[in-house]
């Protein structure tokens, strides 16, 4: 069949067959499907939808247009997890070595952050010599020994998504359920994963903005999931402000460790615990939550946790000295004080994890563009979150900067994140629902 004809079909409302799915992948990555044709089709599917089976064959599809990692042969479970995104989302630096020292593998291929939300792999980079880049052979013998790799998707995997991202990032067509879960999940299918946790953040510094969005997207990616295959759970989670205190690459990579060390803040501990809770379940090691929590905080008390952040910082390359000498990180050359400016005391009632997160960009800690360099060191680093009381001229944060002008630009912008009340205000719990 022709590209046009394909088209046409989904153009005119008719869902395609698995075979049309698989000559349009097909043809993206070979080329016979120019970008205009592609183009046309994707932005026929986020008007016209895909139905369930649809959306479940084109993920097939996509994962299977570059290599699929076998990890057969490893015999303990092998569970991932994926975030859609937040502001100061450092769980998988907490999560990974944690889910290893209680008896997972977990094979986490991450991506580079954009816009106001940030990468694992750019936090990574923070740390000196650590590598991202393992080739299959090194990456395989990783997880056998250390039963852990956090490394980025290789060019020979999941190409099908490359290209269509890409044309979706210029052509508006980002916003469709059944692209987006076909995207996220042929990447972490194609790791080799026998289940998936997911973690889809819903509120002002996250993709999905609102409750319902999060809910459609959430329950999708869970029935694509376990309709390809996978036993999977999804948490909804709460992004409306900053995830624990630090935001920023080198800054939140010493708050994981703390995390490992069990001085971890409550709110980062508390979604960590929860996803590492259903990769234990999902992946058999546990019966139940309360199991899975005992044998977490053991894992963290006893020092295994951080054990095994260590040997995948060893085995990737990186500098173990860092988690004991926090200097050894990126440092920025100034501090500054960001101070509460009210003449009474009152609570801090907002911190706009959107606002918050664009500040850090502006600092340069985020990119604007694909190709924009980072600066590794500088941040923010919360003294107070929402709910806290503030005395006049308390500090509230601290801004690691190497460039006034940024600064002043962050700063800026990180005031109009800022609300307070002579009240004490609620606070909505972190984790909204569960689905499985
Ligand atoms: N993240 C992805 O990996 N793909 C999407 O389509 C959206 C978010």
């Amino acid at each position: 069949m022709f590209a046009q004809e394909i088209i046409a079909r989904k153009r005119d409302g008719f869902a395609l067959s698995r075979d049309e799915i698989g000559q349009f992948v097909d043809g993206v990555v070979s080329g016979a499907f120019t970008d205009y044709q592609s183009s046309a089709l994707l932005m026929a599917i986020v008007l016209r939808g895909m139905s369930e089976a649809e959306t479940a064959w084109l993920t097939e599809a996509m994962m299977h247009s570059g290599r699929v990692a076998d990890l057969s042969e490893i015999s303990r479970p092998k569970v991932d997890k994926h975030s859609t995104g937040g502001v100061g989302d450092k769980v998988s630096l907490i999560l990974a070595p944690l889910a290893a020292a209680c008896g997972l593998c977990v094979p986490m291929m991450s991506g580079r952050g954009l816009g106001h939300t940030g990468g694992t792999l750019d936090k990574l980079d923070a740390i000196p010599g650590f590598r991202v880049d393992l080739d299959d052979a090194a990456y395989r013998r990783q997880l056998s020994e250390a039963h852990l790799a956090l490394i980025g998707q290789s060019a020979d995997m999941v190409p099908a998504d490359r290209k269509l991202y890409a044309l979706r990032d210029v052509t508006a067509t980002v916003e469709s359920i059944p692209l987006i879960c076909a995207s996220i999940l042929s990447k972490k299918l194609a790791e080799g994963i026998d289940a998936l946790v997911l973690d889809v953040k819903c509120g002002r510094g996250a993709f999905m903005k609102t409750e319902p969005e999060a809910r459609e997207l959430a329950e999708a990616l869970v029935k694509i999931s376990r309709g390809v295959g996978k036993p999977t759970s999804a948490l909804i989670t709460r992004m409306d402000q900053p995830l624990g205190k630090a935001v920023g690459n080198s800054l939140e990579v010493v708050e994981a460790i703390d995390c490992l060390k069990g001085k971890g803040p409550p709110d980062l501990m508390e979604v960590s615990y929860a996803l590492v809770a259903e990769m234990l379940l999902l992946g058999g090691i546990c019966q139940r939550p309360d199991e899975a929590e005992e044998r977490m905080e053991a894992a963290i008390t006893d020092g295994r946790a951080l054990d095994a952040f260590r040997e995948l910082v060893c085995a990737q390359g990186g500098d173990p000295a860092v988690i004991e000498d926090y200097g050894r990180f990126p440092r920025a050359r100034e501090r500054f004080e960001l101070c509460y400016p009210g003449d009474a005391p009152a609570y801090l009632s907002k911190l706009d994890a959107l606002a918050v997160g664009e500040a850090a960009r502006l600092l340069g800690a985020g990119r604007a563009h694909a190709e924009s360099e980072i600066d590794l060191a500088v941040g923010f680093v919360f003294r107070k979150k929402p709910g806290d009381r503030l005395q006049p001229g308390e500090v509230m944060a601290i801004i690691h900067y190497n460039d006034a002008d940024k600064l002043e630009a962050a700063e800026a912008r990180l005031q109009t994140a800022l609300e307070y009340s002579p009240d004490k205000p609620e606070q909505p719990g972190l984790i909204i629902d569960r689905l499985s």
